[in-house]
């Protein structure tokens, strides 16, 4: 891997773990909450298999995961646009995204997901275009999130939905989630016991 993506990764890894102890008390709203390492590997793998270059990511953060996919999407001569609504992250991403020298393939859209995603599903040429989407925000209106999502995502795109299992107060929103996928003729749905539980779900029509 790439060293300054691999630092960051490290970095943020470290910061990570510290949070996750609770040996520091980072407030709740500035903690990274980011996918696991090992679901960073699934990514960069099922990225590569697929050979993608266009992914959309709902929930930025610090910028862990979009910089876990920047590699195989830059190999690609692809793009990341990702999507945060919080301005203190959005500078934190920003600088990890520096670092790792990947600017020139992320961007970052500032504001609430729903709107975001309404903007770009109004875009015609945003239509079955995404190769590739991650969806890791709020949990509540994930199913709003997946409806305005699909038609962006191109025929055989793979969507990754982040915390299907863990932690459990989102299960029931989540599994709720999984059933709503299950019933739709337009996918192929599966939950993978990796990380904190990844949907993985793939357009077929
Ligand atoms: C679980 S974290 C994302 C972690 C990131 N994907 C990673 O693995 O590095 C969820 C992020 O979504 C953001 N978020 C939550 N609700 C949102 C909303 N409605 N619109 C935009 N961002 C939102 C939060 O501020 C938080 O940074």
């Amino acid at each position: 891997m790439n060293n300054s993506i691999s630092n960051v990764l490290k970095e943020l890894e470290k910061q990570s773990s510290l949070e996750k102890s609770r040996r520091v008390d980072v407030p709740q709203k500035d903690r990274m909450l980011a996918i696991t390492k090992e679901t960073g590997e699934f990514l960069d793998m099922i990225l590569r298999l697929k050979k993608a270059k266009y992914m959309l990511e709902v929930g930025t953060s610090v910028g862990y995961s979009a910089i876990w996919c920047a590699e195989a999407i830059s190999e690609n001569s692809g793009k990341i646009i990702t999507i945060e609504k919080n301005p203190d992250k959005i500078k934190r991403a920003y600088e990890n995204f520096q670092k790792a020298e990947v600017t020139d393939i992320v961007t970052i859209k500032e504001g609430t997901a729903i709107n975001i995603l309404k903007e770009l599903n109004m875009k015609e040429e945003n239509k079955d275009f995404f190769d590739f989407v991650l969806i890791d925000a709020d949990k509540e209106n994930i199913i709003e999130y997946f409806d305005l999502i699909l038609p962006m995502a191109s025929t055989g795109g793979i969507i990754i939905t982040d915390n299907m299992l863990y932690p459990e107060k989102y299960r029931a929103d989540m599994k709720k989630f999984s059933d709503y996928l299950k019933v739709n003729p337009n996918v192929r749905t599966t939950t993978l016991p990796i990380g904190n539980g990844e949907e993985i779900t793939i357009k077929i029509k």
